[in-house]
C-alpha cells in the first residue's frame, strides 16, 4: 500500500474509530464559570475482577435490557433479605484529586479497576446546563450519574466533561466511575513506559452551571510571527446567530463588540500596538473579559510570538536559549501526582532556582494549573501528548486515539502564553508506519494552532564517535530535539564522552530532550562511582562540553528535575522503585550536578541577553 494510501487509509479509520468514545471537548476555561468542587473524599471500591462491571457470563451490567446490575447503581440494602454484594457507604475513602497507588499501600503497584462515588446535592435550574467535568482520570474511565451512564473516556491526563442537564436529581446525586488504569499496547501511552501507572481521579471534578447558550471556545492570542496582531475566535455551545459579544482589556482600553455569526461563531484579527509582550524576563498578563449575553468570563494571558529562523528561536523576535529541565507531574516529596497548586508551585521554583527560563512538561498533559502556574512565573513551556516508545503505529484506533489527547491538549492551553511547542512524542523506533503516524500527528498540531512549534524527541544512532541525527521526522517539526545519554547508557566514563561529535541532517534550532544519569542523593565517591554524586556531577559537565560543540545548540532540558518514581527500576540500594536521573533527591536536596547546570544557565544567560 503506498505512502499516501496508507496515511489516508489511518485518517478515515480514525475518523470512524473515535465514533466508539465520542468526546465533547471540554468547555474553555470551565473553572471560570458557575462550579461546585466535587473533589473531597470519595468512597472506593477495589474490583480486579471487574465484578461490578460485568455479569458471571462476562457480559456488561449496563449494557444488560434493565441497564442495572453494576456497581454503578450504588443500592444500598432496603429489605433485610436483599443481596446486594457491595456498599459505598461502608467502604473506604480516598481524596479525589489523586491517584490510589499513593494513597493506600495494597493499591502501591494496583492495575486495574477501582470504583469511586460521591454523592452530592444539586439545585439544577430551569434554563441553565449542567456539566460533569473531570480534569484527568487515569486510564479509562466510565462514568455513571444516579445510575445511568453518562459515557466513557480514554486517556490519563486530558480533560472531559458529559452534560448532565436534566439528569439531575434535585437534592441528592449519585456520581460514581469506573477508573481502570491496565496498561495494554494499543493505548497511548502503550504497556513500557518509565513512570509510574497511577490510577484514578488524579485531578479536579466539578460540576459547571452554564447558560442556556454559553461560550463553548475561545482563542485569544497574537498571530503567528505578528507582535501587534491579536487573533481572536470563539465558539458558541450552539449555532446561535446574533448572540453580543464584548472583548475587553480594561488595561489597554481596549473594548470590541461582535455578534456570531450562524454557526455561533466570531472570527477576528485586530492590530493593537504597544503590547506588553510577555516573555520569561516579563512574564506580562493582562486581564481579559469576554462578555456575552449571559456570561462574564475572565481570563489571564499574555502575548508574545515564537518562531524559527535557520538555527534561531525567536521570541517577541529576539534570539533565545531555552534554559530548561524536563518535569514529571509527580511530587517527589509526598509519592504521588501533583495534587494542587502549592506542589506545582514548589517544582516550577525548583526550576527558577536553577535559572530556567524553560521547562519540558514530560510526557503527557500536566495539570492546566501547572501550565497557568508556567503563564504567571514566566517560565517557557515543552507540552507532550504520551505518544511514548513502541506504539502501535498501524492501528488506526490507536491513532484517532493519540490525536484526541493531542486535540484535547492544545485545545485547552492554546491561549497559554507560557506554551511554545507541542510535542507529538518521545523516542519513537524509526518505521514507515511511525512516520506516517507521528507525520499526520505534526499535521493536526499545525492545522489546530498555527501560532506554537511542533516538535518530538526524535531518534539519533551512532556510527563510532559520531552522533548521527538524520530521522526523517526531522523534515516534519520545527526543531532538531532528541535524547541521547553519552556516559551513562553508553560512551563510557563522563570524562570519556567529549570524544563524541554531531552529524545533524537538519538546519533547525537543537533542543536536547534529554541527557543525565542516576545519582543517589547523598552518595559520595570519586567521579567515575557510579550512582555518585561526583559521577552525575562530572556527567554534567562533560555533557555540557560535548553539546556547546553544536553551533546550532539554542536549548536544554535534561532529564530531570527531581528523582521520580519507575516501576522499572529495582537496584535494591540505588533505585527501589525511583529513577535517581533527577537534580534533586526525593527528600528535596540538590544534588552536585544541580549547581552545574544552574552555572551553566548563568552563562547562557549572560551570553543571550
Ligand atoms: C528515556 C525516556 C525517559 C526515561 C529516561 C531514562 O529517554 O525518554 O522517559 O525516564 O530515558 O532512561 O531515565
Amino acid at each position: 500500500m503506498s505512502k499516501l494510501i496508507c496515511r489516508v487509509f489511518i485518517i478515515c479509520l480514525s475518523l470512524f474509530s473515535s465514533v466508539s468514545y465520542a468526546q465533547v471537548s471540554s468547555v474553555q476555561n470551565i473553572q471560570a464559570r458557575k462550579i461546585l468542587s466535587l473533589n473531597g473524599k470519595w468512597n472506593y471500591i477495589v474490583d480486579p475482577y471487574e465484578n461490578g462491571y460485568y455479569d458471571y457470563r462476562h457480559d456488561p451490567f449496563d449494557q444488560s435490557k434493565t441497564g442495572t446490575g453494576g456497581f454503578f447503581d450504588d443500592k444500598v440494602q432496603k429489605d433485610k433479605s436483599e443481596l446486594i454484594e457491595y456498599n459505598f457507604d461502608l467502604s473506604p475513602q480516598m481524596n479525589v484529586p489523586g491517584d490510589w497507588n499513593s494513597q493506600s499501600e495494597k493499591l502501591e503497584l494496583y492495575e486495574g479497576t477501582v470504583w469511586l462515588r460521591r454523592k452530592f446535592n444539586a439545585t439544577p435550574e430551569a434554563g441553565k446546563r449542567y456539566f460533569v467535568y473531570f480534569a484527568a482520570v487515569n486510564y479509562e474511565s466510565h462514568i455513571y450519574l444516579n445510575g445511568k451512564k453518562l459515557g466513557v473516556h480514554k486517556g490519563g491526563f486530558t480533560p472531559f466533561q458529559f452534560e448532565v442537564t436534566g439528569k439531575l436529581n434535585k437534592g441528592e446525586n449519585s456520581l460514581v466511575v469506573k477508573a481502570d488504569n491496565t496498561r495494554k499496547q494499543d493505548e497511548i501511552p502503550t504497556v513500557n513506559t518509565d513512570w509510574w501507572n497511577y490510577g484514578g481521579i488524579t485531578r479536579d471534578v466539578f460540576l459547571a452551571e452554564l447558560p442556556e447558550h454559553y461560550i463553548n471556545d475561545y482563542k485569544i492570542q497574537l498571530s503567528k510571527g505578528r507582535k501587534n496582531a491579536i487573533n481572536f475566535s470563539l465558539k458558541l455551545a450552539d449555532a446561535f446567530a446574533g448572540q453580543e459579544i464584548t472583548l475587553t482589556i480594561p488595561e489597554l482600553k481596549l473594548e470590541k463588540k461582535y455578534k456570531t455569526d450562524s454557526e455561533g461563531k466570531i472570527s477576528d484579527e485586530f492590530t493593537w500596538n504597544n503590547l506588553n509582550l510577555w516573555s520569561p524576563e516579563n512574564p506580562k498578563l493582562y486581564a481579559v473579559n469576554i462578555k456575552s449575553a449571559t456570561e462574564n468570563i475572565q481570563d489571564q494571558v499574555g502575548f508574545r510570538t515564537i518562531e524559527v529562523k535557520g538555527n534561531d528561536i525567536l521570541l517577541n523576535g529576539k534570539s533565545v536559549f531555552l534554559r530548561g529541565i524536563s518535569i514529571h507531574d509527580e511530587n517527589p516529596l509526598l509519592a504521588g501526582r501533583l495534587r494542587s497548586e502549592g506542589d506545582m508551585r514548589m517544582m516550577l521554583q525548583w526550576a527558577k532556582d536553577m535559572n530556567c527560563n524553560y521547562v519540558r512538561l514530560a510526557h503527557y498533559p500536566h495539570n492546566e494549573e501547572m501550565v497557568r502556574l508556567a503563564d504567571e512565573m514566566g517560565l517557557l513551556v515543552w507540552a507532550e501528548v504520551p505518544v511514548y516508545w513502541t506504539i502501535s503505529w498501524e492501528n488506526p484506533a490507536t491513532y484517532a486515539n493519540a490525536k484526541q489527547q493531542l486535540t484535547d491538549l492544545i485545545l485547552r492551553d492554546k491561549n497559554r502564553a507560557s506554551v511554545i511547542v507541542w510535542s507529538i512524542g518521545n523516542e519513537t523506533p524509526l518505521s514507515t508506519p511511525r512516520l506516517n503516524f507521528m507525520s499526520n500527528l505534526a499535521e493536526t498540531a499545525r492545522s489546530l494552532d498555527d501560532t506554537r512549534l511542533v516538535a518530538a524527541a526524535l531518534e539519533v544512532h551512532r556510527d563510532g564517535n559520531t552522533i548521527i541525527l538524520n530521522d526523517p521526522l526531522g523534515e516534519k517539526i520545527d526543531l532538531v530535539s532528541f535524547n541521547e545519554y553519552a556516559g551513562w547508557y553508553w560512551g563510557g566514563t563522563p570524562a570519556e564522552i567529549t570524544k563524541y561529535s554531531f552529524n545533524i541532517k537538519y538546519n533547525k534550532p537543537v533542543v536536547i530532550t534529554e541527557f543525565g544519569g542516576d545519582a543517589l542523593g547523598g552518595f559520595h565517591a570519586d567521579e567515575n562511582t557510579r550512582w555518585s554524586e561526583e559521577y552525575q556531577e562530572s556527567l554534567y559537565k562533560n555533557q555540557i562540553a560535548m553539546l556547546t560543540k553544536i553551533e546550532a545548540l539554542r536549548g536544554m532540558t535534561p532529564w530531570i528535575l527531581t528523582d521520580f518514581r519507575s516501576p522499572r527500576r529495582q537496584h535494591p540500594v540505588y533505585q527501589n522503585f525511583w529513577n535517581r536521573k533527577g537534580l534533586i533527591s526525593e527528600t528535596g536536596k540538590k544534588k552536585k550536578a544541580f549547581f552545574v547546570l544552574k552555572d551553566f544557565y548563568n552563562q547562557m544567560q549572560t551570553k543571550y541577553k
